[in-house]
């Protein structure tokens, strides 16, 4: 058996905390021979419910799970992290500009990153799943300079299933016949999902689908999903952010298939005009615990015009985070 590694879950009482920790347990984000130790991080009024979760986890005698240390203090639950899924964040109150959430989240992301800069492994695999989780890693990546900036990334990888979800019901196929899906950008509704480079069942998507239903209805539908959700469930989506979360992290960790990538938040480096200084969805390989851009894909004017957009707005929002950054 392998040495446990340690896992740190921020917001683990929260509703994707309990639909995403039994699966670490489980074993299904890095492997049934791989153990872990979790670390929980809660705020101090919500501790108390993460004993009744911890009570949980022990319940279930998950072969794998080596120990729990569940905490209100961020430097003990950072400490010698691994992997660091970043989910509690503050959620948008009544009357709440964007800028005032931005800020709201900057002021857990900005000492979450210094956090993780203090205590973390050297090659922590931080993943922000809070909102607005592309600027909300940002931030902490820019409180962690001793860190390597490419340890940070953001969650795109729900869009990215939504969207192989979709494409499967319209052309009849399962998801598991879809390859090569994108989704370029924030997660927020500019986000672009493309599907020019996707192949079903070995066919280009575009040759598939029509023109007027890829704009009109594909990627509205993928852009809307989160509300669309919580209009039916009355809740934002859990179950679905923890299984995205879950193979967010097992593809960086364990690799992506031959001949198929994965969509990731991750810091821009220039690839594909997208100027640098922001957390970006780019399509990704990994291999050996490292993520490369995938290069050399044609864009035409139709996606340019979608993915400037949405890096447009995640300038803005750079913009109106800035302050926060450590100097
Ligand atoms: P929730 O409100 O059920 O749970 C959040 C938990 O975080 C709470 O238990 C809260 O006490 C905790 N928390 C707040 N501040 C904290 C801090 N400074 N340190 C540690 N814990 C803290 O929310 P839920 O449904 O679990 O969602 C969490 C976040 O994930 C939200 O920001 C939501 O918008 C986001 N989300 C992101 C998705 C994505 O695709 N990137 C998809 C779905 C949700």
């Amino acid at each position: 058996m392998k040495a446990p590694v340690r896992v740190a879950v921020t917001g683990a009482a929260g509703q994707i905390g309990y639909a995403l920790l039994f699966r670490i347990a489980a074993g299904d984000m890095l492997g049934k021979d791989q153990p872990v130790i979790l670390h929980l991080l809660e705020i101090t009024p919500a501790l108390d419910a993460l004993k009744g979760v911890v009570m949980e986890l022990n319940d279930c005698a998950f072969p794998l799970l080596a120990d729990i240390v569940a905490t209100d203090d961020a430097n003990v639950a950072f400490k010698d992290a691994d992997y660091a899924l970043l989910v509690g964040a503050r959620p948008r109150g009544a009357g709440m500009e964007r800028k005032d959430l931005l800020e709201a989240n900057g002021k857990i992301f900005g000492p979450q990153g210094k956090a993780l800069n203090d205590h973390a492994k050297r090659d922590v695999k931080v993943l922000v799943v809070g909102n607005p989780a592309n600027t909300n890693a940002l931030i902490a990546q820019q409180n962690a300079p001793d860190l390597d900036p490419k340890c940070f990334t953001a969650m795109v990888r729900l869009d990215h299933n939504r969207a192989m979800s979709q494409l499967a019901e319209k052309t009849g196929k399962h998801n598991t016949d879809i390859k090569k899906m994108i989704i370029w950008g924030n997660h927020s509704s500019t986000q672009y999902p493309d599907l020019h480079h996707v192949t079903v069942d070995g066919k280009n998507a575009m040759e598939l689908v029509d023109q007027a239903w890829y704009e009109g209805e594909f990627i509205p539908t993928v852009q809307q999903r989160g509300a669309a959700i919580i209009k039916a469930r009355g809740a934002s989506s859990a179950a679905s952010a923890a299984s995205a979360a879950i193979d967010h992290m097992r593809s960086w960790a364990l690799g992506t298939d031959e001949g198929d990538w994965v969509s990731m938040g991750i810091p821009s480096d220039g690839s594909y005009g997208i100027e640098p200084g922001v957390i970006y969805g780019y399509p990704v390989t990994c291999k050996d615990g490292k993520y490369e851009i995938v290069q050399g894909l044609e864009i035409n004017d139709f996606s340019r015009a979608r993915m400037d957009a949405t890096a447009k707005e995640l300038h803005e929002e750079r913009s109106a985070v800035e302050g926060l950054f450590a100097k």
